[in-house]
């Protein structure tokens, strides 16, 4: 079959669904054997998508006659599938057991991955162990992390993901994370850390990020200014580098020997694998960050292997252009019920939309149809209080993903222990409502009610569940949502690995830090520009 007649057949699909309600569809009780699938721990539950199983057999059909099979083997052998840029994209190395081998350019890159591994362990044992110390001689005990977007956000999510799995030796170390340029998270920073003791680790993939490099700026000179010693002195001691381009790390001063280096082949927004998890191996120790790449690597291996049918990531990706492409809902929520997934939203919202917010194709033609939706959300049971009035009255049709782990404060409280069954109850709950709406109750009192007390239900949602969060259940998570949106790419054929929308901006952010500095520079400024402009430098001026 060739993609056209898959896409047709599934408009036929869509036409004769459409009208049909998720109530209906969840009367048929072997719905949930049906549409649950489960991979090591991991279970994808899509009984509450407007679709029927054989819907996901044209699914499935779809993905084959855009040969997904052949893109997913090139992805993981290290085909150039980041074509615009020339690269393979190779985050799946990253999370590889030591032992196997994997071929670049003739260099078997799982080898580099190893050794990298090595010097960061080295490294978080060195903290670990209060042997780092700065420049009065006093241990390490704090570490700031100074980067953006990838360089962070993975990084972030995973820390206070797993803030429950800290060894005893990482408990010494306090951790903060500072991304925005404008300085306002690290001003509040520096006016209560002990400078002596304060380490920072700059992560940036380009070394040339001016949010990254602003901040750094300020961090070094608070350094030198505290203790009155040589620049040299303050970035051997205090600053660490993580980067794909060490010469320009060492131009800004960073010693060699403090840096951790990744590939060109990683992605920024999927770096969290690489040297960039420093951080979370400083927070939960090297051999929890092992069992968070081992989680990734066990949906690596399934990607691979899985039939198409039963591949979660697919599955995951296929439901998405479905709701997409055929039943036109272009609105995304990411609803985790467990607050130590707080950041999540922010991470997938990089790496859905930076990825695959895209409208050409590998050729340079229009892509066709919608892809990427907007993607947002928060810690469900907080947007049960801000926006879900929307999402079961509103008049925009969103898909929802809720992820919630089974089990979780085993070894903690009743009252805890209840206050996860209550986070439990609310999901399902959320979840029922929003696909069957007010036929949820039991009695008939809906139809009597108002319409403004009416809901209508049928939207869409996936429940992920988890046994636990643990490092390799959140591998795992993270794992399937990279692979799902290269799945999606592949049947969009875009590319997903680049991320061209945003250089403009940077240089356009470049040539009006001098136009700030010296009004009318250019001198073809658009009038809204120039207008606001000549209005900041007159409340600049008083
Ligand atoms: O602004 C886009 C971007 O390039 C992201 O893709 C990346 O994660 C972020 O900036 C930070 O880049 P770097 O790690 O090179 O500082």
């Amino acid at each position: 079959m060739t993609p056209d007649t898959c896409w047709s057949d599934l408009r036929d699909s869509a036409q004769a669904l459409k009208p049909r309600h998720l109530s209906e569809l969840l009367s048929d009780t072997r719905r949930f054997d049906a549409l649950t699938f489960e991979h090591d721990g991991l279970l994808l539950d899509l009984s509450r998508q407007r679709l029927l199983p054989e819907t996901l057999d044209q699914l499935v059909a779809l993905a084959e006659a855009c040969q997904l099979q052949q893109k997913i083997n090139d992805l993981i052998s290290g085909k150039p599938v980041n074509c615009t840029e020339g690269r393979a994209a190779l985050h799946t190395a990253l999370r590889t057991p030591a032992g196997k081998s994997l071929s670049l350019n003739g260099e078997d890159i799982v080898v580099g991955v190893q050794s990298t591994l090595a010097k960061m362990e080295a490294l978080v044992t060195t903290l670990h162990s209060g042997q780092w110390r700065g420049y009065s001689g006093e241990a390490i005990d704090t570490v700031v992390n100074i980067g953006v977007g990838g360089s962070d956000l993975g990084p972030l999510m995973t820390c206070r993901a797993l803030s429950d799995f800290k060894p005893k030796a990482a408990q010494g170390i306090e951790l903060h994370f500072v991304s925005s340029m404008d300085g306002s998270q690290l001003s509040g920073l520096l006016s209560r850390l002990n400078p002596a003791t304060t380490l920072f680790v700059l992560s940036s993939k380009s070394f040339t990020t001016i949010d990254t490099l602003a901040n750094a700026a300020t961090a070094r000179q608070w350094l030198v200014d505290a203790s009155s010693l040589d620049t040299e002195v303050i970035l051997r001691h205090h600053f660490i580098g993580i980067t794909a381009q060490p010469e320009k790390a060492s131009e800004w001063g960073i010693p060699s020997q403090n840096q951790l280096l990744f590939w060109d082949w990683t992605g920024g927004r999927y770096s969290m694998w690489s040297a960039i998890g420093l951080p979370i191996a400083i927070s939960i120790g090297m051999e929890g960050f092992r069992q968070l790449l081992d989680g990734a690597h066990s949906i690596d291996s399934h990607f691979h292997q899985a039939p198409l049918r039963e591949n979660l990531p697919v599955l995951l990706a296929l439901v998405g252009i479905w709701n997409i492409n055929l039943l036109d809902i272009h609105a995304h929520a990411i609803l985790p019920y467990d607050g130590r997934l707080a950041h999540l939203p922010a991470y997938l919202e990089q790496l859905e939309m930076e990825s695959n917010g895209k409208s050409v194709r590998l050729d340079g033609s229009a892509t066709q149809g919608h892809t990427c939706p907007v993607l947002w959300g928060e810690i469900g049971p907080n947007a049960q209080h801000a926006f879900y009035q929307l999402l079961h009255q509103g008049t925009e049709s969103v898909m929802c993903d809720f992820i919630v782990p089974a089990k979780r404060y085993t070894d903690r409280g009743q009252e805890l222990q209840q206050q996860h069954r209550l986070a439990l109850a609310n999901c399902l709950a959320q979840a029922r409502v929003l696909a069957l709406g007010d036929k949820a109750l039991d009695d008939d009192s809906a139809s009597a009610a108002p319409p403004w007390k009416r809901y209508r239900g049928n939207q869409p949602s996936t429940v992920i569940l988890l046994d636990e969060l643990t490092p390799y259940a959140l591998g795992q998570l993270i794992a399937v949502y990279e692979h799902k949106v290269y799945t999606q790419a592949v049947i969009w054929g875009i590319n997903p690995f680049d991320q061209w929308g945003v250089e403009l901006g940077k240089k356009m952010a470049t040539a009006m830090l001098d136009e700030l500095d010296n009004p009318g520079l250019s001198g073809s400024l658009d009038c809204a520009t120039s207008g606001l402009l000549q209005r900041i430098n007159t409340l600049r001026e008083q």
